[in-house]
């Protein structure tokens, strides 16, 4: 070896193994961490008769959620038995002990139980549904979300949630839409590691922190026609390439469980499908944690067609599922399966020290009363901390979707009529899945804008019509106890009762849309228009020549044509969550400008459905307006009323070309993109810059483009800022038809802009 290259060599190593020095202590530190669990579950398991290793595999709900038709029996005497690894619905201090107590105090070896619940915007201090909260675009925020909810979660007796919900969606009539991150895989993947880092925390033993549990693996978005539990099929390349990214992103963010979901896979429930939670979790990805049904999903192979219960179960054992919940047909039946061989004690031994091993993670063999502290439910659930933190990132999640003539931001002075069944309501201000929630504990519109403004505005109020008038629709909505209710008032006096209000206002405040229940779990609808009666309201309204200001709740995207023909303004505030009325007021008075933009696209109407930005070019792809022969309907256009990506703000941002550092670039080099953002209008407002990447030639059919990466800016009137974003051929990945992973050298094209529909671009070429 010459010295020269001698010399650079020890130039480039010694920094390396600098650098790489922390990384080895703590890899070390993890491999003793894991020797010793290792030695504690393997001594735990060899006292374990096969009944005690099968009770560890049964997760038991005793309170709410109720979400199938089944619910646990004689749950204590089966703690008590060690027939139960696990217990949901329950929380708080007192509840959560008594039932610790019993496994820990009453049963032969003394294993903690681990307690989850469906903790997925929030325990106590709601934050808006996570749709909304993907539109924050602000990852630091949804991780401090995330973080509240393990610390409120951690002070009631939890230490597992079910979530992030990972799902990608592309169908608005599907109700969970409301519950994941919205279309887009790559940002989907930010948002689910956000998530498990702010529960998870830098280790599981600290006591504000609680195992996420990851669902529904997978594609559970996929369900065909949007109606809820429906078959899934999609090719291999559209599941790895568009759904699949976000359950990934969340296996290397280090989460610690996974449900498995509803659906079918290629033909096999997910629940017992051995290639999905075996061959690709565990073996192409990597994941060491342990996977859960979902509620009763290994009963209902039976439905889906995969034999009776004692061959479903084994059937998911096998295929690696390693806890049931609630419909204990692992309980039931694998013991009479291992004697008849139709599964091998390795395969229970596995699953049952996957459970273990979590509970040893989360610190419970140390004090399986470790998130059962009195003092820290006083002091640590629903504070004024984390309610100033929700108010804050609660007014980052609406999104602006219409302005005309600046409506909004309304004056502090003068009159509004306030307006519609959601206006003076606390009901509807949390959204989907808040069992610890407190609805009266909510800010409604009415008192976050007297909290607000004080009395220096006049409000003239009126419901002006009933959320619905469908009774069989109210029926369905009212699956808890008064979920909706009708005013018995005739819906003509309502409408009168607004007119009246608004004929004395200057401005109309209607707060309008989807009621609490109409979107979530099993909420599926086939038209996603606002409600009849509160439209009707609106277009009463709407002849009054006045200017009107829609305040929109919603789970989903819904079909807002006709109100973004008549509407002056539109904000969009989905379920917002406990301090709905007050980021509300904080947003319409101006006290916040808006920021928010949109993860999944407005459809124009049902019809165009699914409908998504990142779509194909298909071979006659459609320009402007219906053509006969080409991609289109022959009466409607392809776009979308609001494209992914879209908000307004109350300023405007102006953006110049783009700027590349090269137009040919090879292997792995580095490509620089620049734009420059120049805040137009007169108040300071943030931006999301968003960077597209297009693949126009390749070896398979591309999508026309994919979101690569974002920046959120904040600008000062007539300021401007360059914002830069490097690209690296990693991001020109993609799956090809041999599912390899890799990229192909030819033209790309680089679009940065405001939303995915209006960008500004150039062209490079990249060689290999
Ligand atoms: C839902 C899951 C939820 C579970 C437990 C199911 O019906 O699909 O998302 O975690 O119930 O409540």
């Amino acid at each position: 070896m010459n010295k020269y290259f001698s010399t650079q060599l020890i130039a480039r190593v010694i920094p390396l193994c600098v650098a790489l020095l922390p990384f080895n202590k703590v890899s070390a530190q993890n491999k003793t961490e894991d020797a010793k669990m290792d030695v504690f579950v393997s001594g735990l398991m060899k006292k374990m008769t096969l009944d005690e290793k099968i009770g560890q595999l049964n997760l038991v709900t005793i309170g709410a959620p109720t979400t199938g038709s089944v619910v646990n029996k004689g749950v204590e005497d089966k703690i008590k038995k060690g027939a139960i690894g696990g217990v949901f619905g329950i929380w708080g201090v007192d509840h959560t002990k008594e039932v610790q107590e019993a496994a820990v105090k009453n049963s032969r070896l003394h294993i903690p139980l681990i307690f989850g619940l469906d903790v997925i915007h929030g325990h106590r201090t709601i934050f808006p549904i996570p749709l909304g909260m993907s539109a924050t675009w602000d990852l630091d925020l949804i991780k401090q979300s995330a973080h509240i909810a393990a610390k409120e979660a951690t002070a009631e007796g939890l230490s597992w949630v079910f979530s992030p919900m990972v799902d990608i969606a592309r169908d608005a009539r599907w109700g969970r839409i409301s519950e994941g991150a919205g279309e887009d895989p790559w940002y989907g993947g930010q948002v689910a590691k956000a998530m498990v880092q702010g529960y998870q925390g830098a280790s599981l033993k600290n006591a504000d922190a609680v195992m996420a549990c990851v669902k529904h693996f997978a594609l559970y978005g996929g369900a065909e026609a949007g109606r809820e539990y429906n078959t899934v099929d999609m090719s291999r390349i559209k599941m790895y390439q568009d759904y699949l990214p976000p359950y990934k992103a969340a296996v290397d963010a280090g989460a610690g469980s996974f449900m498995s979901s509803f659906n079918t896979v290629d033909g096999v429930p997910a629940t017992g499908n051995q290639w999905l939670l075996t061959d690709l979790l565990r073996k192409q990805w990597g994941f060491k944690g342990f996977v859960v049904s979902d509620y009763t999903a290994v009963n209902e192979m039976e439905a889906h067609g995969l034999g009776d219960l004692q061959m479903v179960s084994a059937l998911a054992l096998k295929a690696g599922l390693d806890m049931d919940m609630v419909g204990e047909g692992f309980l039931t039946t694998l013991k009479k399966s291992l004697i008849e061989k139709k599964i091998t004690q390795f395969e229970i031994d596995q699953a049952c020290r996957r459970v273990l091993e979590a509970k040893y993670k989360l610190g419970l063999f140390d004090n399986p009363y470790k998130s059962m502290d009195a003092a820290r439910e006083k002091t640590d659930v629903m504070s004024e901390a984390n309610l100033s933190a929700a108010r804050e990132i609660t007014k980052r999640s609406f999104v602006l979707l219409k302005n005309d003539n600046q409506t909004l931001p309304l004056k502090k002075t003068g009159s509004i009529a306030l307006v519609g069944p959601l206006a003076n309501n606390q009901r509807d201000m949390l959204g989907t899945w808040i069992l610890a929630g407190e609805w009266q504990k909510s800010v409604s519109v009415m008192q976050g804008i007297k909290n607000v403004v004080g009395d220096g505005v006049t409000i003239n109020y009126a419901k002006g019509s009933n959320i619905t008038e469908d009774a069989e629709f109210i029926k369905r909505l009212n699956f808890g106890p008064g979920m909706v209710t009708v005013d018995p008032k005739p819906a003509d006096e309502l409408l009168k009762e607004a007119i009246d209000a608004a004929n004395k206002s200057d401005v109309i405040v209607a707060v309008v849309g989807e009621s609490q229940s109409m979107s979530g779990e099993s909420s599926s609808r086939s038209d996603i228009d606002i409600p009849e009666p509160q439209k009707n309201m609106l277009k009463a309204l709407s002849k009054l020549g006045k200017p009107m200001v829609v305040v929109l709740f919603n789970g989903r995207p819904l079909t807002l044509t006709w109100e973004n023909e008549h509407a002056s303004a539109i904000l969009d505030v989905w379920a917002p969550g406990t301090e709905a009325g007050n980021a509300i007021a904080d947003v319409l008075f101006g006290q916040y400008n808006p920021s928010g933009k949109i993860t999944a696209t407005f459809p124009r109407s049902v019809g165009q459905i699914p409908i998504y930005y990142n779509h194909k070019n298909t071979g006659r792809p459609y320009s402007s307006g219906p053509t006969k022969f080409k991609s289109n309907y022959l009466d409607i256009s392809n776009d979308p009323l609001y494209p992914f990506g879209y908000g307004l703000s109350y300023t405007t941002f102006g953006y110049s070309d783009v700027k590349l550092s090269k137009t040919t670039l090879k292997g792995n080099e580095v490509l620089t993109a620049t734009v420059t953002v120049t805040n137009t209008g007169k108040y300071a407002g943030e931006e999301v810059v968003q960077l597209y990447v297009g693949d126009p030639v390749a070896s398979i059919s591309r999508s026309v483009k994919e979101l690569k990466n974002f920046k959120k800016i904040n600008l000062q009137p007539g300021e401007a800022k360059e914002v830069s974003f490097s690209i690296t051929p990693e991001q020109l990945k993609f799956y090809n038809s041999q599912l390899k992973y890799d990229w192909e050298p030819g033209k790309f094209v680089i679009e940065v802009g405001t939303n995915s529909s209006d960008t500004h671009s150039a062209s490079v070429w990249w060689n290999k």
